[in-house]
């Protein structure tokens, strides 16, 4: 074994790794959020290991967090190059919006994908209204199924990829269409596995790709995926009425005709399918699971779902649809979508970050270009701030009088400028979706059938074992 050559004063402290893979092999990757608390619980709240030849640096808890994402923003924006991407065509001013470089290029994107979401240059209803249909199509789906055991992931995972595609597309497709199936199945598998441990692996020994081989098969969904999206512009680019923005494929095409002249713009059509695939990772895994989970702990904990019910039948009552307007008159159905984030820990050791420069953390300095985690987990269960950390307990968002509290540690989002994109549509859709639901039904666990679990599987994100619920109309 050779230790990690102190090469800097004040460097976080961290294990002993070997040559070359660094610590890849002691960290445990079955399950990541207890190998990243049992190397704090040694090291401390901000500890260092190593992966081949690059250094990362991990954080822990709502100070150490804060510190470095929220009050030395700039000095943690910048995300790790990953070569797995340059083989897909990802280079400068081509990224996408996730994986991006910190600089020019991310800066107009994310403006622009954040003020196109925002207002939409369609009017500022269109968002409220596209996830208030869908909220109803999910209620006909889930009544469709009279009463009898079901897996609701389908069904909403379908429903939140509806939500994108009447953004990104100007359309919504039936759950059973094909061509839309077989895209959101796509787009998972492309997400996880460039989360995984192979592109890890690939990571430090990049030159594998090079080899014929079966592991080129892992950026087949990616291939299939950049087809199905360049498809879907073709058609908009023939299909389209200059003074009519429909979706957000429009509106940058529309920044690729203003920019026509610049060659260093980040509005070109490779980087339109790179951030169309972006948002549609970020959000559609992210927000299904956060949905899945909230109706797995409606089934676990029967007297939360009481007070729901009838917190939304004295507030809303059966006969109109819930609006993202109720949210200020639902503190406690609201405490719960909160508490549901917290507890559920979906993203739970965020997306990672690099140093733009030379930084400081606390008292440990931290060298340009490091991997950084903020370990998103630690900061919603953080001991030193939550009331019960290791409970599902929605008096966490409650105040004496029952009114809905925000609380400084809730970070599901993550902070900073790397901040989620899509945090407001992300609230609009938990909410309509969840408040529509338990408008119209009861949810039960099976007859017959084991309390679902709250430990999932974990890896780049915190998904519940498949579960089945049966949805009882009210
Ligand atoms: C980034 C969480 C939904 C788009 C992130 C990050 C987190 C996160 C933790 C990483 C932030 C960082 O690097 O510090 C979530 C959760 C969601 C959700 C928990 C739902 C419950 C969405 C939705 C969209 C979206 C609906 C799209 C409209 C993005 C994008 C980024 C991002 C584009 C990358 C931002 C950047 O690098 O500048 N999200 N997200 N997310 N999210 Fe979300």
């Amino acid at each position: 074994h050779m230790k990690r050559r102190k090469r800097w004063k004040n460097y976080p402290p961290g294990p002993v790794s070997f040559p070359f893979v660094g610590n890849l092999l002691q960290v445990n990757f079955r399950c990541p959020r207890l190998a990243l608390t049992e190397l704090s619980e040694k090291f401390g709240k901000i500890f260092s290991f190593q992966v081949g030849w690059k250094n990362v640096v991990v954080l822990n808890g709502l100070e150490a967090v804060k510190a470095a994402l929220v009050q030395r923003s700039e000095d943690f924006a910048d995300r790790p190059s990953f070569s797995l991407f340059d083989h897909m065509g990802y280079r400068k001013n081509c990224e996408g919006i996730m994986m991006a470089k910190y600089g020019h290029g991310w800066k107009e994107l994310r403006r622009f994908s954040l003020s196109t979401l925002r207002n939409f240059g369609l009017g500022k209803k269109f968002l409220d209204q596209s996830v208030t249909e869908e909220a109803g199509c999910l209620c006909s789906a889930f009544s469709s199924k009279d009463g009898h055991p079901f897996k609701p992931r389908f069904l909403i995972n379908s429903a939140v990829g509806n939500v994108m595609c009447s953004i990104t597309f100007g359309e919504r497709f039936e759950y059973n269409n094909e061509k839309f199936q077989r895209m959101l199945h796509l787009i998972e598998d492309a997400f996880n596995i460039g989360a995984g441990i192979l592109s890890q692996i690939l990571d430090l020994m990049p030159w594998l790709l090079y080899i014929p081989g079966p592991h080129h098969n892992i950026l087949q969904p990616y291939i299939d995926t950049f087809d199905i999206l360049r498809e879907i512009v073709k058609k908009h680019k023939e299909t389209r009425d200059p003074g009519f923005t429909r979706d957000f494929i429009d509106a940058f095409l529309e920044e690729i005709e203003k920019a026509k002249m610049d060659p260093e713009s980040t509005f070109n059509e490779d980087n339109l399918i790179f951030t169309v695939f972006d948002l549609f990772g970020a959000a559609t895994e992210t927000t299904t699971v956060t949905l899945c989970w909230a109706l797995l702990y409606m089934l676990r904990y029967p007297d939360v779902q009481r007070r729901v019910h009838e917190e939304i039948d004295k507030v809303i009552g059966r006969d109109r649809s819930p609006k993202i307007e109720d949210q200020v008159n639902l503190p406690y159905t609201n405490a719960v979508i909160y508490e549901t984030q917290r507890y559920c820990d979906v993203v739970f050791a965020g997306v990672p970050h690099t140093t733009y420069r030379d930084t400081q953390v606390q008292d440990f300095f931290i060298p340009k270009g490091t991997i950084i985690i903020a370990v998103l987990s630690s900061v919603l269960k953080d001991e030193t701030v939550w009331e019960k950390p290791h409970e599902f307990y929605p008096e966490h968002f409650l105040d004496a009088d029952e009114q809905f509290v925000k609380r400084e540690a809730f970070l599901p989002f993550s902070a900073g400028r790397r901040m989620c994109l899509g945090e407001q549509l992300a609230r609009k859709e938990l909410f309509l979706f969840f408040t529509t639901l338990l408008q119209h039904f009861t949810f039960h666990i099976p007859e017959n059938q084991p309390r679902p679990q709250e430990d999932g599987h974990y890896v780049l994100i915190h998904s519940p074992d498949s579960y089945e619920l049966c949805a009882i109309p009210r």
